[in-house]
């Protein structure tokens, strides 16, 4: 079971959805349980109530997941995994965060730790980090008639880590995880997000990464 820390927002969600569609149990974790239930009633509408979609606390996630995907915002980051540093442990976490700015279009903002997914890992010194879906959009997430052809680049310091990232990205249908190497590149993959934003605008097209010669 994957456990989305702030899963309720358009990212998680939509990233709910897609893995509830390949048969990933998934449990949608918020601040409040309440909206982590209602959004997996949400999805569970969405995909049928045969699938295993539940929501719960942030703080029950850890306990009851396998693995954990955090979705907050860069902000929320310390307010949100700090608390839950001694319960994560050494658990696989997924970062999807990227932190970016939209004022005169997209950009990367830089970040103390390097990169968003490094301060995951430094609030959570014990988990095993890793980059995920974040270059993948929400809107084409949540959109269920969108056809997926692109990559998710996974990068992390756990080769454990990285091969489960690079599983669970493959489940969702048209995504196929590419392990790009260690945790460091993770600044340069959650930038080039503000790269796939802006061709998407400047085209009007919904196009990913795709990483050729494999
Ligand atoms: N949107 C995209 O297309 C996209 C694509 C790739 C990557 N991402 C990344 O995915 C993450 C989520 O994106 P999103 O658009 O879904 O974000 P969002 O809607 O702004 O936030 C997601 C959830 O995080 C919780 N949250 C919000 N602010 C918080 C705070 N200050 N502290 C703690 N929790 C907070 C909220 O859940 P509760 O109120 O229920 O706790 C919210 O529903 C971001 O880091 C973003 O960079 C987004």
């Amino acid at each position: 079971m994957i456990g989305i820390i702030g899963g309720t927002g358009p990212q998680g969600r939509g990233l709910a959805y897609r893995l509830a569609r390949a048969g990933v149990d998934v449990l949608i974790g918020s601040r409040d349980p309440e909206r982590g239930m209602a959004a997996a009633e949400e999805v569970r509408r969405l995909v049928g109530d045969d699938v295993s979609v539940q929501g719960a606390g942030n703080a029950d996630l850890p306990g009851r997941a396998d693995m954990l995907l955090v979705t907050v915002p860069y902000e929320g980051l310390a307010s949100t995994l700090r608390p839950l540093a001694e319960q994560v442990g050494d658990m696989i976490v997924m970062s999807a965060v990227n932190k970016l700015s939209f004022a005169g279009g997209p950009q990367a903002l830089p970040v103390e730790a390097g990169s968003s997914a490094e301060e995951v890992a430094r609030l959570l010194p014990a988990a095993r980090v890793t980059t995920a879906f974040n270059n993948v959009s929400a809107t084409h997430l949540r959109n269920a008639e969108h056809v997926f052809d692109e990559d998710v680049l996974v990068c992390g310091d756990d080769d454990d880590a990285v091969k489960r990232t690079v599983e669970v990205a493959s489940r969702v249908d048209g995504l196929r995880g590419v392990s790009c190497g260690p945790l460091r590149l993770a600044f340069t993959i959650e930038a080039m997000t503000a790269v796939v934003i802006s061709v998407n605008a400047t085209h009007g097209v919904t196009a990913g990464l795709r990483i050729t010669g494999l």
